[in-house]
């Protein structure tokens, strides 16, 4: 399956989000950016959206801080809906979503998460890597389903922990890394170049086009 727009939910700095919109812009991504949501109206990411003349919009979230309610899940689902969002990528989202939004959006919501996933889920992934002692971090773009980074993996990138690291030091190799894999992992799924088998992500049968053709 193809998908034309993408909508891409925001709660904080934006560093992800400006990556898409740059490769956008060098010609690397095929699916525009047509929306940007947050839950945070000082989130940097929305003046990033509007500098690049991208409609951003904070929405209500209901009484919860860690989730929308249900009502406020609807409301996102079909503003993102109404503006020809099928694809969405969460870019330092930072409320679990729950039925509602993830199913008005089945295997087309996207996350980026600072680990090497199934290592250190949920929050201070780069801290929880120093304290563990690994030698090698990194970063997952996965799909989006009901567990906490839990979906199936479309891209990782690994960098190496060194000594003396901190996890500013450490975040920050790994964010390169995440800017340069989003876009990318984003564009294999625009283009259909995927299919998802269980909790495995394989490159598309090349004979979809084809059957399609057939009809
Ligand atoms: C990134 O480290 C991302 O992996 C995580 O949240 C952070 C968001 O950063 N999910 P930014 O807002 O994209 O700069």
């Amino acid at each position: 399956m193809r998908f034309h727009g993408l909508g891409v939910l925001a709660s904080g700095r934006g560093s992800n989000l400006e990556s898409i919109l740059k490769a956008r812009a060098r010609g690397e991504l095929s699916i525009p950016t047509l929306v940007v949501l947050s839950d945070n109206p000082d989130a940097p990411a929305l003046a990033i959206a509007r500098a690049a003349g991208i409609e951003a919009l904070t929405l209500p979230t209901g009484p919860f801080r860690t989730r929308l309610s249900a009502e406020a899940e609807g409301d996102w689902a079909a503003s993102l809906r109404q503006r020809g969002v099928d694809l969405v990528a969460l870019a330092g989202f930072m409320r679990v979503l729950h039925a509602p939004f993830l199913s008005s959006f089945p295997d087309a919501i996207l996350n980026i998460h600072p680990s090497l996933l199934p290592a250190f889920p949920g929050l201070r992934a780069q801290a929880q890597a120093l304290e563990w002692g690994v030698q090698w971090a990194g970063c997952t773009v996965h799909f989006v389903n009901e567990g906490v980074d839990a979906g199936p993996i479309v891209e990782q990138a690994v960098v190496p922990v060194k000594a003396g690291d901190t996890v500013e030091t450490l975040s920050a190799r790994i964010l390169e890394m995440e800017h340069r894999i989003y876009p990318t992992a984003i564009e294999r799924v625009a283009r259909g170049a995927i299919r998802i088998e269980g909790r495995r992500v394989f490159p598309a049968a090349p004979n979809i086009i084809s059957r399609d053709m057939q009809r």
